[in-house]
C-alpha cells in the first residue's frame, strides 16, 4: 500500500472512530434510556446527506484529574451544517455518551464556531441538549465556554432565529442558553432543566422534589413558560423543528417562505356566521375560528399548555406565514393576566424581529384583577404586552370578534399602536369597560334612590349597551376600518396581508428600548 492511501486509511479509521464518540458501551446505555445518540439526532433532522462536519478531530485540553486520559475524538459536542427542506442550518448537538455531554472550553469553540457561521451566513441555529453541565475537571475554562456561547445567543438575538431541542439533562446555568433562545422543545420523561437540582434544593429549602416535578417538561410547558414546545418522541420532536422552520425565515432580513395555497383565499367559513352564543357571558372555542380561516385549517401552536386564555402559534394565509394571537374566551373567559402577557410578548416581538405578519383575534373581557395578579406585576406584564404591540412594524391585521374593552382592548393591537388595518365583527363590543361595572360606577347613586334599584340598574345597562355595546362607535372615529361579515374573515385577512405586502414602518433611532419586564 502506498504511503498516500495509507494515510487515507488512518483517516477513515479516524471517522470512524470518532462516530463511535463515547463508545459502543456508552451509546448502548444512552439507548437503553430510549434516547438517541447526538448523531442519530442530527441525521433525523436535517435532509438525508446533508450534513457537513466540522471539528471532528477536535480535543480537549484538560490534564486535571486524569482527564488527559479520556479523549474521544470530536469531544462531546457534534457540530456542523446542513439543510432542511432545502434550507441551510447550522446545527450542535451534545454528546451524552462523552462524559455525560459535559461542557469543555474546547466543546464551547465547536459551538461557538458554528453559532458564529450561522451569524455570517444568515441561517439558523439549531442546538441540541443533553448534558451533565459545566465540566467539573476543567473548572473555570467551562463556565467561560459558556459564557461566550451565550454571548452569542445575545448577540444573535433578532438576527438569526435560534431553536434549543432539550433532549436530556440541562441544569445549572446551561440552562440560560435555551433560555435566550427563540424557541425551546423539552423530551416528556426525559428531559429536565434546573437551576439546581432536587439535592441543593432539600439543603436549601427542605422541599422534597424529584427531577420531573422540579424541571421536567410538563412543569415548563404549563406552569413556568420555559418551554414552547414538548415531544412524547425523540422522532416527534425533530417533526416539530421542522415544522416549526417551515414557517420562519433564515434571518432578520429575509421573510418566511411561501407556501403554495391551494386553499381559496375567498373560501367563506359559514360556521362564523353561527358561532358567538347569545349570551355574551357565555364561551365558545377560539380554535375553531382559527381553523376556520388559515389555509387548509393548519395552525401550528406555540405554548399550547401555558396561559391558556391567549393563544399564540403561526399559520398561513394565501400561503403566507402569520403569526397569530387571539384570545380563548373558553379559558378563563379569554382575560389577560401576567403569563397572557407574556406569552403574547414575547411571541409578538419574535414575529416582529423576523417579519412575520401578526393577526390578532380579539375577545378580551379585560385584566384579570386580584391581588394574585397585582403582586406578580401585571402591571409591567400588561405593559410589555403593550409595548411589543405598540412596537411591532411589520403588517398587523387585528379582528375584534366580541369584547374588546379597557386597557386590554389598546393592548391586542388598537388602531393607536400603528395596527394597519382594524375588522370588527358586527357582534363587537368595543368600551371603555362592560356594562354592568360602568353602571354600577356611573348610577350608584341613583340606584339607591330608586324606587327598585334593580330595575333602575337593568334599564340603565341596556341603555349603555345599546350606545356601546356595538362596533359602529369606534367605527364611527375609523377606530375600526370596517365591520365585516364572520365567515368573510379569512378573505378580509387574505387581502389586507396582500396591501399590507410592501409596508414600510419604522422606529425612532435609539440604541434599544427599555421594554418592561
Ligand atoms: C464532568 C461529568 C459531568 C460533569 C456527568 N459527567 N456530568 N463529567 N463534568 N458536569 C460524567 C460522569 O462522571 C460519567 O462519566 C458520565 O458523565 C455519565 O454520567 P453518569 O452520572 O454516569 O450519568 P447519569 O447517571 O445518567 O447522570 C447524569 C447526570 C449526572 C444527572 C447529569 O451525571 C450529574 O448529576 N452530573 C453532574 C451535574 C452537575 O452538577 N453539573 C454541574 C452543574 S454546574 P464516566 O466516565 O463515569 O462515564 C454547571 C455550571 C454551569 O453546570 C454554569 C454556566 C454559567
Amino acid at each position: 500500500m502506498s504511503k498516500q492511501l495509507e494515510k487515507i486509511k488512518e483517516l477513515i479509521a479516524k471517522r470512524e472512530q470518532a462516530r463511535l464518540g463515547g463508545g459502543e458501551k456508552a451509546i448502548e446505555k444512552q439507548h437503553a434510556r430510549g434516547k438517541y445518540t447526538a448523531r442519530e439526532r442530527i441525521d433525523m433532522l436535517l435532509d438525508e446527506g446533508s450534513f457537513e462536519e466540522v471539528d471532528m478531530f477536535k480535543l480537549h485540553r484538560c490534564t486535571n484529574f486524569g482527564m488527559e486520559k479520556k479523549q474521544f475524538l470530536g469531544d462531546g459536542v457534534v457540530a456542523g451544517s446542513g439543510t432542511i427542506d432545502g434550507r441551510l442550518v447550522y446545527v450542535f448537538a451534545q454528546d451524552f455518551t462523552v462524559n455525560g455531554g459535559s461542557l469543555s472550553e474546547t466543546m464551547a469553540e465547536k459551538i461557538c464556531k458554528v453559532m458564529d457561521m450561522g451569524m455570517k451566513m444568515g441561517a439558523p441555529v439549531i442546538g441540541i441538549n443533553d448534558s451533565g453541565g459545566a465540566r467539573i475537571q476543567e473548572g473555570i475554562n467551562a463556565l467561560g465556554g459558556y459564557a461566550e456561547i451565550f454571548e452569542r445567543n445575545i448577540l444573535a438575538s433578532g438576527v438569526i432565529p435560534q431553536i434549543s431541542g432539550i433532549f436530556g439533562p440541562c441544569a445549572g446555568g446551561a440552562v440560560y442558553s435555551p433560555a435566550l433562545t427563540d424557541f425551546t422543545l423539552m423530551m416528556e420523561n426525559t428531559s429536565y432543566m434546573f437551576l439546581t437540582g432536587p439535592k441543593v434544593v432539600k439543603t436549601v429549602t427542605g422541599e422534597d422534589i424529584d427531577q420531573e416535578h422540579l424541571g421536567g417538561a410538563s412543569v415548563h410547558a404549563s406552569k413556568s413558560g420555559v418551554t414552547h414546545f414538548t415531544a412524547k418522541t425523540e422522532e416527534e420532536a425533530v417533526e416539530m423543528i421542522k415544522t416549526l422552520i417551515s414557517y420562519i425565515p433564515q434571518n432578520n432580513m429575509e421573510e418566511a417562505p411561501r407556501k403554495k395555497c391551494t386553499d381559496p383565499i375567498d373560501r367563506k367559513a359559514d360556521i362564523l356566521n353561527e358561532i358567538l352564543p347569545d349570551d355574551p357571558n357565555k364561551a365558545y372555542d377560539m380554535y375553531k375560528v382559527i381553523t376556520a380561516i388559515t389555509d387548509d385549517g393548519e395552525f401550528f401552536e406555540v405554548q399550547p399548555k401555558f396561559a391558556k386564555n391567549i393563544i399564540v402559534g403561526f399559520a398561513r394565509f394565501n400561503g403566507q406565514s402569520v403569526g397569530i394571537v387571539a384570545n380563548q374566551p373558553s379559558a378563563y373567559a379569554g382575560v389577560l393576566d401576567v403569563n397572557a402577557s407574556r406569552k403574547g410578548a414575547r411571541f409578538v416581538r419574535f414575529c416582529d424581529a423576523f417579519n412575520i405578519p401578526i393577526v390578532s383575534l380579539v375577545d378580551v373581557p379585560g385584566f384579570l384583577p386580584g391581588t394574585g395578579q397585582e403582586y406578580n406585576a401585571v402591571i409591567l406584564h400588561g405593559a410589555q404586552l403593550l409595548y411589543a404591540y405598540g412596537e411591532a412594524t411589520v403588517p398587523k391585521v387585528t379582528v375584534t370578534l366580541r369584547k374588546s374593552y379597557g386597557g386590554s382592548h389598546i393592548v391586542m393591537g388598537c388602531k393607536q399602536l400603528r395596527t394597519d388595518i382594524n375588522y370588527a365583527w358586527p357582534n363587537a363590543e368595543i368600551a371603555v369597560m362592560g356594562a354592568s361595572g360602568a353602571v354600577a360606577v356611573l348610577y350608584a347613586k341613583g340606584a339607591k334612590e330608586a324606587e327598585n334599584p334593580a330595575e333602575y340598574l337593568a334599564e340603565k345597562e341596556q341603555e349603555y349597551s345599546d350606545l356601546f355595546a356595538n362596533p359602529y362607535q369606534a367605527a364611527k372615529y375609523g377606530y375600526i376600518d370596517d365591520v365585516i361579515e364572520p365567515r368573510n374573515t379569512r378573505f378580509r385577512i387574505c387581502r389586507a396581508l396582500a396591501q399590507l405586502a410592501t409596508k414600510r414602518d419604522s422606529l425612532p433611532a435609539k440604541k434599544h428600548g427599555n421594554i418592561p419586564m
